[in-house]
């Protein structure tokens, strides 16, 4: 039997992005229809992802918590501030053909810029209804609201879903169709904590509100909600998903993930090849692969010309291509810049968000002009040029859940530094001796998030940069490697088997 999976998320790639979550939503929901799935995604009807859907189908009022036939205090009520009733409306997303159900809220998500934050940084002030009424409407689709197509599994993707659990076990109390339930957590750390005095809004009734359930320090937590009440949790890589079951990584919520250590699983992103492959990337021409590696070298050049870097082959170019946040590890690198650059190397950034780590960025780039180049801002088809010209992608990370850049550079020969965390320790080889002498090397990993231990990295590249043959080796090798969709599609679909009840399994 092929199951029914209904996905549910906040942002999809190429529509809307604001990391990594989005590439997942645009490169696993076809893999998993690839494996005879039938998939569709629930998003938000935010403006970006209107224009990138072709509507199809019909269109399902959303009702509000309270309405006939509903539990009564369940759900979010409805406000006269939100005008008329929110709506699915069903379609496809133009370009890949997955269909996909857009959830309209009046006043909820027309919304342009950051689905998450203002323009001031700040989360949007209605956050919390924003995303109850995704879970909401998750919920319903996943007791029946649509009579003709009724998921076997909701699978929700971090904090933005994760009052859809918390509904749906209400709901299945006296539904006749009750889905399994699988919850991905990509990032533990941004949890969607809200005041308790906005229990009644959003329908959370005094039954869910206590420390087994989505109670959170007196606070409601979305994170908590969907890590209590799903029947399997996923994440992102399997070292990450050890590492939140300790005090360290765990971010307050590693006893609850203890307790359920048994139904909790680490999957490995992959690597979309339609979007990130080095011969047919469109952003990139002329192209390369393994054994043809001119089209990398023109690739360097075209970048460091671009960029105002000095035009030397020689130089040994390091990137950055990344959120600039304390997760990210970032505030180490401006203090080993002038050691990079003291070496003969080069730095190209291309990144945004905090402000001192920005700034402490630019000042080193007024010192070095030639060597060092900040890029504030978001820009796709820069990310390509600055993935596919490099020849070392950097990733200090705090902690990483599992971090997609590494294995784009991995793709394109642009060998990873990156620290033994989440899925960086998961997918990236260092290059010790032995790991050289045995062909398994695909880049630098170090271990002590300061400046010694990323300096000491650093370092170890230049010293394998002056053994060409080795540096080319272990570029083929890294090259050669394959994360693809197909595997974790796989393994997400035993997940959601183990979770369905047995006959349904068949
Ligand atoms: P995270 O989701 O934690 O930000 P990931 O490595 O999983 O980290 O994914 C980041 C995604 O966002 C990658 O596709 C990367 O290329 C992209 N990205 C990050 N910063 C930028 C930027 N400034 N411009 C363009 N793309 C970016
Ligand atoms: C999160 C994590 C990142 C991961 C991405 C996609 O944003 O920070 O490590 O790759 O989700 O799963």
């Amino acid at each position: 039997m092929n199951p029914k999976i209904l996905y549910v998320c906040s942002e999809v790639f190429p529509l809307l992005k604001t990391g990594g979550l989005a590439d997942v939503s645009a490169g696993l929901p076809p893999a998993l229809r690839a494996l005879g799935a039938d998939v569709r995604l629930l998003l938000p009807a935010f403006p970006g992802v209107v224009a990138g859907v072709t509507p199809e189908g019909p269109t399902l009022l959303v009702p509000a918590g309270g309405s006939p036939g509903l539990p009564s205090g369940l759900g979010p009520q409805a406000t006269s501030a939100h005008g008329p009733t929110p709506w699915l409306r069903a379609g496809r997303i133009t370009d890949s053909g997955v269909p996909v159900w857009l959830l309209h809220a009046p006043g909820l998500y027309e919304r342009s810029g950051n689905p998450y934050l203002d323009a001031s940084g700040q989360p949007w002030p209605d956050s919390a209804e924003q995303f109850a009424w995704l879970g909401w409407a998750a919920a319903l689709l996943g007791t029946g609201l649509s009579a003709a197509w009724r998921p076997d599994v909701v699978h929700g993707h971090d904090w933005h879903t994760g009052l859809a659990f918390a509904y749906l076990r209400e709901l299945a109390r006296t539904a006749e169709h009750r889905p399994a339930t699988v919850f991905t957590v990509h990032n533990l750390a941004y949890q969607g904590v809200f005041n308790a005095s906005l229990r009644p809004r959003l329908g959370l009734p005094d039954s869910l509100f206590h420390l087994q359930g989505l109670e959170f320090h007196g606070h409601i937590s979305f994170m908590k909600a969907g890590l209590k009440y799903s029947d399997a949790i996923t994440t992102v890589s399997p070292t990450y998903a050890r590492e939140i079951t300790g005090p360290e990584q765990g971010c307050g919520l590693d006893g609850v993930l203890r307790q359920r250590q048994a139904q909790l699983h680490g999957i490995l992103n992959g690597v979309d090849d339609a979007v990130w492959n080095p011969q047919t990337d469109p952003l990139v021409q002329p192209g390369f692969e393994a054994g043809h590696m001119e089209g990398k070298a023109q690739a360097k050049a075209r970048l460091q010309q671009r960029l105002g870097l000095q035009p030397r082959p020689d130089a040994l170019l390091f990137s950055v291509v990344s959120r600039l946040t304390e997760q990210k590890g970032l505030h180490l690198l401006p203090a080993v810049v002038d050691e990079l650059v003291g070496r003969g190397g080069q730095l190209a950034v291309l990144g945004s968000g905090d402000a001192a780590i920005e700034q402490a960025l630019r000042a080193c780039a007024q010192r070095h002009p030639e060597q060092v180049a900040l890029t504030v801002g978001y820009d796709e088809a820069l990310a390509h040029s600055v993935i596919a010209g490099a020849d070392v992608i950097l990733l200090p990370s705090r902690f990483e859940p599992c971090g997609l850049t590494q294995l784009y550079g991995l793709r394109y020969g642009t060998l990873p530094l990156v620290r033994a965390v989440g899925g960086l320790a998961d997918t990236v080889v260092d290059c010790s001796l032995e790991n050289l002498a045995d062909g398994s090397a695909s880049g630098f990993v170090f271990r002590d998030l300061d400046v010694p231990g990323l300096t000491a990295a650093v370092k170890r590249a230049f010293a394998l940069q002056r053994r060409p043959a080795e540096w080319l080796a272990v570029q083929q090798h890294a090259m050669a490697l394959r994360f693809d969709w197909a595997r974790a599609a796989a393994e997400y679909l035993s997940v959601y088997r183990a979770a369905m009840p047995a006959p349904a399994r068949a």
